[in-house]
């Protein structure tokens, strides 16, 4: 089984920061180093920060403000050694070239540990970009599919070990070991070759966290891990198997595309006392921002409509984004009021919650492993650091004794600790 840490420093549910003994803050960074380290301790495969591109007054806590998590990634590279450095980045608002170099740099930096979550960002980041309007949903994927590939052909841009460093020759890199790109297509024009060479993984894990149609076709074609929200077993069984089946068709092994749902942990001594922590928590959603959040969350203004009554007709805006679909018919499948909703996207925006002991929370996962619905998850505590020390010091050693989660790394690189290959060279 594979572990992920989604760090979100302020807390994955939308009032965790206010949790007792929570300490808050995105910001936070001694807070963030030691989450992360223990993360290392308790031998995660790697830690996780989303990103954001724009900020409103109502957005959840957590991301109203949000430090660049490529630059975060570099710091945490000196004060790690094992665990792997994952970082979202956006295909619509950056340039393939400098993407290429800064997550190469952090891959040399941590001596090949860096992984790449690819996205395409649904929220409109054109205000801050110089840009007219956010390109459609199709739209920003076809773009997303020309940045990997130039990304993908940036880092294949030296050989192995190009230093030749010999001072009585005077030849200090062997320069026919550089390969220029000379990429031109319809939406990037990139010559190349990239100036940082390879890390010992070769490049960066290719991570692919959208879950729509489009989504899918790009993570079968590049996606070495997947990121999703599932809800229950059978759906996300679903999900695995025609994701990987679209893996297979392109010529991958499905094995190298490893998919890790998020997931929630609520842990308590007794299932009672589990529930009690998350009714605590959804106390505090009711008082603060919950209907800005949801309207954010599906793009769509929901603050006139009565709370208590049954669910609004609510219609996406075409091309909403797959977690907006996947929430609404949710809440109809479920019969969810606007208050239900509210306190389901609050809590861990449309991710599973598991609440119970943490014997409990070992076996669902291991039940979902077995069951063909993921290759492993991506942690989300609902605060910081009592929700993860919780999951660390009560849930690893149950999955360690059940044979399911390692004791020690296997190797230095992120690729070689999640099992994957070195990428083929063109
Ligand atoms: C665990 C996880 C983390 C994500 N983090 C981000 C993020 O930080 N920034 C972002 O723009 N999208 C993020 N996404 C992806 C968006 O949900 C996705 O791009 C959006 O849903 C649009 O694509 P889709 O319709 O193909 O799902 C994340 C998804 C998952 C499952």
């Amino acid at each position: 089984m594979k572990l992920g840490l989604f760090l979100l420093a302020a807390g994955h549910h939308a009032a965790g920061w206010r949790y007792p003994g929570a300490e808050a803050g995105t910001e936070n960074v001694d807070l963030v180093v030691r989450m992360t380290q223990a993360a290392e301790r308790a031998k995660f495969d790697m830690v996780f920060f989303g990103d954001r591109l724009l900020t409103t007054a109502d957005s959840h806590p957590s991301m109203i403000t949000r430090p660049d998590p490529l630059a975060m990634l570099a710091a945490l590279s000196m004060v790690t050694s094992r665990i792997g450095l994952a970082g979202t980045a956006s295909t619509t608002y950056s340039e393939p070239f400098n993407l290429a170099r800064t997550l190469a740099t952090v891959d040399k930096l941590s001596r090949g540990r860096a992984a790449w979550n690819i996205v395409t960002t649904f929220a409109d980041g054109s205000i801050n970009f110089s840009r007219e309007r956010h390109p459609d949903h199709d739209q920003r994927y076809e773009i997303a599919e020309e940045f990997v590939s130039v990304v993908k052909g940036l880092w294949q841009s030296w050989d192995p070990d190009p230093y030749v460093l010999d001072k009585q020759a005077g030849v200090y890199i062997d320069v026919a070991r550089m390969h220029a790109l000379n990429h031109r297509g319809r939406h990037f024009s990139v010559a190349g070759p990239l100036n940082v060479t390879n890390s010992p993984q070769g490049h960066p894990v290719l991570i692919q966290a959208g879950s729509s149609g489009p989504g899918q076709a790009l993570a079968a074609r590049h996606a070495e891990v997947v990121f999703t929200a599932q809800q229950d077993l059978p759906a996300a069984r679903a999900f695995a198997q025609g994701l990987k089946a679209q893996v297979a068709a392109q010529g991958r092994d499905p094995a190298h595309c490893l998919i890790m749902p998020g997931l929630m942990p609520i842990i308590g001594r007794t299932e009672a006392e589990a529930h009690d922590k998350l009714a605590l928590l959804q106390s505090f959603t009711d008082q603060s921002n919950a209907l800005a959040i949801l309207t954010e969350q599906l793009m769509i203004d929901v603050s006139g409509y009565p709370l208590d009554g049954p669910l609004p007709d609510l219609a996406l805006e075409a091309g909403a984004h797959s977690r907006s679909v996947l929430l609404l018919q949710l809440a109809r499948e479920r019969g969810l009021t606007l208050r239900q909703l509210y306190h389901l996207v609050a809590s861990a925006r449309g991710h599973q919650i598991v609440v119970g002991t943490a014997a409990q929370v070992a076996q669902h996962m291991i039940d979902w492993v077995d069951g063909g619905g993921a290759d492993g998850f991506n942690i989300m505590p609902a605060y910081f650091p009592g929700g993860l020390e919780d999951f660390t010091a009560e849930v690893v050693p149950i999955l360690q004794e059940r044979g399911v989660f390692r004791r020690e790394y296997e190797a230095d690189t992120l690729r070689g600790n999640l099992g994957l290959p070195l990428p083929a060279r063109a």
